[in-house]
Formats: C-alpha cells, structure tokens, sequence
C-alpha cells in the first residue's frame, strides 16, 4: 500500500436522533466539538495518518453545508475530495457501499465523523500495511457495561477477536469496537450480501463478523482517550471537555 495514495472514505450521513433537536438544524457531523466542526477531527485523524484521496459521504437536508466547510479539501491537506450523497440512513454498511467505485478495488480506511481519538491512528494505518489483507480494527477498553450497550463489543479469545456483537445485552468483553475500519478489497464483495437488522440497517458489524469468520480480522487497542459523540448528549459533552482540556489527534511521541 503506498501512502501517498493511500485512500480513506469518512462516513457522516445518519439521522442523528440521539442528538435531537440539535440535529434537526443541521448535521450532527457540524455541531461543534470544541472550536470547530466535528468533521474536520476526522479529516484531520485521516491527513495525518497519511490518507491523500478522501471521500466523504453525507445525506440529509444539510449536505450542502459540508462544501462550504471542506471545498475542494486543500485547505485540511487533501489532495482529491470526493463526496457521495446518501438517499436515507440505511446503516453504515449501506454509506460504505456509496464509495466501491472511487475505492477502486484498493485497500481502504474507514471512518465514523462522530469518532474522535486522542491519539493519532498512523501506527493502526501502517499495522494493517504489513498485515497484507484482510481487515483491521480498532478497540477501545470501555468501564462501564452500561456504555457497551450501545457499542459494538468483541468477544476475545487467546488474543483474537472470535465474534463481533452489535449492542448486546450482555457485553462478551469490556472491549468497545471504535469507528475506524480498513479493509482489503473484498469488503465489496460482503456489502452486496448483507441483510438489513432489526433496527433497519446495513450493519457495519456484519461486515466486520466476515472477516471474523474467514480469519482475517486483527486488531489494535486505542492508546488514550476515544469517544463517539454522537452516542447521546452526555457523551458528545463528555468529547467536549475532553478536547478542550486536552486535544485530539496527537502524534505519538
Ligand atoms: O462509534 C462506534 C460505534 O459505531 C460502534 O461501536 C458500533 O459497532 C457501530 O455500529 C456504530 O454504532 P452507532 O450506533 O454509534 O452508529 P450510528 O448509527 O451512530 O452511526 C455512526 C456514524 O455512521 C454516524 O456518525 C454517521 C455514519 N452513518 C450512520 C448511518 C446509520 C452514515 O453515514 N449513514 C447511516 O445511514
């Protein structure tokens, strides 16, 4: 995989209704986090581990609004943006299956826009390099229970991941799934079997659970902080004051 081309898709379509009724006025995706748009941590997560071409995939009725802040991308170090409008929330999988033809059948970087992380994903980018295939995720070590109701958790068994649960009842680990995900170029071939959930959605967990089953999954744990901001109001405050106290995006020293 050569860096300079290297290409990542960020995924901020959705509904948002966790976060009504300021979703109601605009996309959650640009809704400030500290002194700028949520967006851009993705963006800025990406350009710093090394991604060049980008395509963000948006939907609703304020996608028009991602041009005015981003443009042609150059000003966040973007080589080429693309941009891909998504008709209703049909799940991640489903936003993911907007951006086959400007992957191009070449490994690909996934990522949530509501995910922020303290620390840079550049070591994540290169491990999956040397793996050479397959697909990487990234873990997240999580106190609460209650908080891996709402997350994917991964059940662990002698250092590899054996099954991915969407939101269980029950979490198999203390271990959140995050929202960043590379995959090598047969996540295409998945996308078009997957079946919509009970809430609705192409799931991006059943993807991920592909990869489990063929034995191609690996993954890295997040060094410091990492939360979803889109999970309620409490946790989009909770990255909030993170950010503000402490960053986000840090190259490791
Ligand atoms: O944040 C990590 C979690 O993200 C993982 O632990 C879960 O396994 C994964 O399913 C996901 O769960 P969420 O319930 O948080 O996903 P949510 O519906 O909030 O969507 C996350 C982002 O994906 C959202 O910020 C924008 C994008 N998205 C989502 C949907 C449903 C789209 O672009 N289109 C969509 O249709």
């Amino acid at each position: 995989m050569d860096g300079s081309r290297l290409k990542g898709v960020i995924l901020a379509g959705g509904s948002g209704t966790r976060l009504h009724p300021l979703t109601r006025i605009t996309n959650k995706h640009l809704l400030p986090i500290y002194d700028r748009p949520m967006v851009t941590y993705s963006i800025e997560a990406m350009v710093a581990a090394g991604v060049s071409e980008l395509m963000l995939v948006t939907g609703g009725t304020h996608a028009g609004e991602f041009f005015r802040l981003l443009g042609n991308g150059h000003e966040y170090g973007i080589d080429r943006l693309f941009y891909a409008y998504q008709e209703r929330p049909g799940g991640i999988a489903e936003a993911l299956s907007l951006a086959e033809r400007f992957v191009n059948r070449e490994p690909v970087i996934v990522m949530l826009a509501d995910n922020i992380y303290e620390q840079s994903l550049r070591s994540v980018f290169e491990n999956f390099d040397r793996q050479g295939g397959g697909a990487r995720v990234v873990l997240s070590e999580i106190d609460e229970a209650e908080h891996l109701r709402h997350l994917g958790v991964p059940e662990l068994d002698a250092g590899r991941i054996a099954r991915i649960v969407e939101k269980p009842a029950d979490p198999p680990s203390m271990m959140a799934v995050t929202g960043v995900y590379c995959y090598d170029e047969t996540v295409w071939d998945v996308l078009p079997t997957l079946e919509p959930s009970g809430r609705g959605e192409l799931e991006i967990t059943d993807v991920n659970n592909w990869f489990v089953e063929q034995g191609t999954m690996e993954y890295d744990v997040v060094d410091g902080f990492w939360g979803d901001a889109g999970e309620s109001i409490d946790a989009y405050y909770a990255v909030n004051d993170f950010v503000r106290a402490h960053g986000a995006n840090k190259a490791l020293a």
